[in-house]
């Protein structure tokens, strides 16, 4: 027999670590842009997955991959050669542009910046070993790993865990002339995110991330661009570097990669790659035959142009949309942010009410930072979806104006 979502619950708080301030809802399926609950609620998920339901739910040519795969071999290790792998780590390394790329998966995004890290610690550590100084950001999200903390410039996820990884330093985002001052032949490496996600979407200012290029390049300083969130054609470009004319050293992408199953990569230029050597680095099930074939669909889906220009047209009708309730709401939305169909808008009160009173009428949406409405839909979504969102939206937030 079928549980009771109270069952569900009970079972959750009884044997489940209780980190996740989980919304009570027991989602059960999904098809395009919506889930459906338990009860066959039907929700439209304007969060999907936390950027990662590109294709949506369900998306046929996605599901019948994974299914194919899982017939032939869902895994092998590393210790052999597959063509599921070897065609992704190819297309990625191609879509890139970067140059003489070369890709190592792994699972999630922490253990694809973690291994971005170790890489560029190992190229700048072979021409002088006190080059260890990462510069990451306030605000900054990367993960939730050791490292990946430390690079993380939020003190609040440091805390109870310490000591962490040395070696981290933290300035502003958009900064330069923080970031020039702290600079110098000891830094091994700048770590950003084009677009930041968790700390309240916030879009480089003009010109930054060509003038940070040209400081790395100066002290032969590795950028490391974080596009786990803003990355797979969540701006209307397959990465949002693209945006800026400039190239990272190393970029690292998980999420979206591979439509929900786990994944996660880091590419890097040939001159870093190639710091690496046969046992530097590896992983059990990273980038095993299943999560590629799954990787396979995403890249050719997103990468194609017809694919990036709905992203570019609703993300542009969903700003627009979000910018109109903001002058109608003058007091209680502040600002809209971000790029694409990664946008945020931050409210002059905690969000969260907000959310919940959006979940109650059948719209999933996100608040990150306490008071930032955060919108990452699948990339498959539609203007009409945009208008059933938005109706929800604003009657949620009359409630609060
Ligand atoms: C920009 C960015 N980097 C890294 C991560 C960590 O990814 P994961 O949760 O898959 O480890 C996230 C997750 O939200 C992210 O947004």
């Amino acid at each position: 027999m079928q549980e009771t979502d109270g069952q569900i619950y009970e079972k959750d708080k009884k044997s489940y670590m209780p980190v996740f301030a989980r919304y009570p809802i027991v989602l059960d399926h999904g098809d395009g842009v919506y889930v459906y609950d338990t009860h066959d609620k039907k929700y439209i998920d304007y969060l999907g997955g936390i950027a990662v339901n590109v294709l949506g739910h369900n998306y046929p040519a996605l599901v019948d991959a994974i299914a194919e795969q899982a017939r032939k071999m869902i895994h092998c290790s590393n210790l052999y050669y597959t063509e599921a792998q070897a065609d992704a780590a190819e297309k990625l390394a191609n879509l890139s542009g970067l140059d003489e790329a070369k890709v190592f998966f792994g699972n999630s995004g922490a253990e694809a910046n973690e291994g971005a890290i170790k890489l560029a610690r190992k190229y700048s550590t072979a021409k002088d070993k006190d080059k260890i100084q990462i510069i990451v950001a306030n605000m900054s999200f990367h993960g939730r790993t050791f490292a990946t903390l430390a690079a993380t410039g939020q003190p609040h996820y440091h805390e109870g865990f310490g000591p962490l990884p040395a070696g981290f330093d933290y300035v502003d985002y958009g900064d330069i002339d923080a970031l020039e001052k702290m600079m110098s032949d000891k830094t091994c490496a700048v770590m950003l995110e084009t677009i930041q996600g968790e700390g309240g979407v916030h879009v480089p200012p003009e010109d930054y991330l060509q003038k940070v290029r040209a400081l790395c390049d100066k002290y032969d300083a590795s950028l490391i661009l974080d596009e786990i969130q803003c990355g797979m054609g969540r701006t209307g470009t397959l990465f949002a570097y693209e945006q800026y004319g400039i190239k990272p050293n190393i970029t690292t992408l998980a999420k979206g990669l591979a439509g929900g199953v786990p994944i996660g990569a880091f590419i890097a230029d040939g001159k870093c790659a190639a710091a690496f050597h046969a046992g530097d680095h590896g992983s059990t099930f990273g980038g095993n035959p299943l999560a590629c074939a799954a990787a396979n669909v995403v890249l050719d889906t997103v990468s194609r142009p017809e694919f990036l220009e709905n992203v570019k047209a609703v993300g542009g009708y969903l700003k627009s949309k979000l910018e109109s309730l903001k002058e109608k709401y003058p007091a209680l939305i502040k600002e809209v942010r971000g790029k694409g169909l990664i946008l945020g808008a931050e409210i002059a009160r905690p969000g969260r009410d907000i959310v919940n009173e959006c979940l109650k009428e059948g719209a999933i949406i996100n608040c990150t930072v306490n008071t930032v409405l955060r919108f990452v839909p699948p990339l498959i979504t539609t203007n009409e979806h945009v208008d059933e969102i938005m109706a929800v939206l604003e009657k949620a937030l009359i409630k609060f104006a």
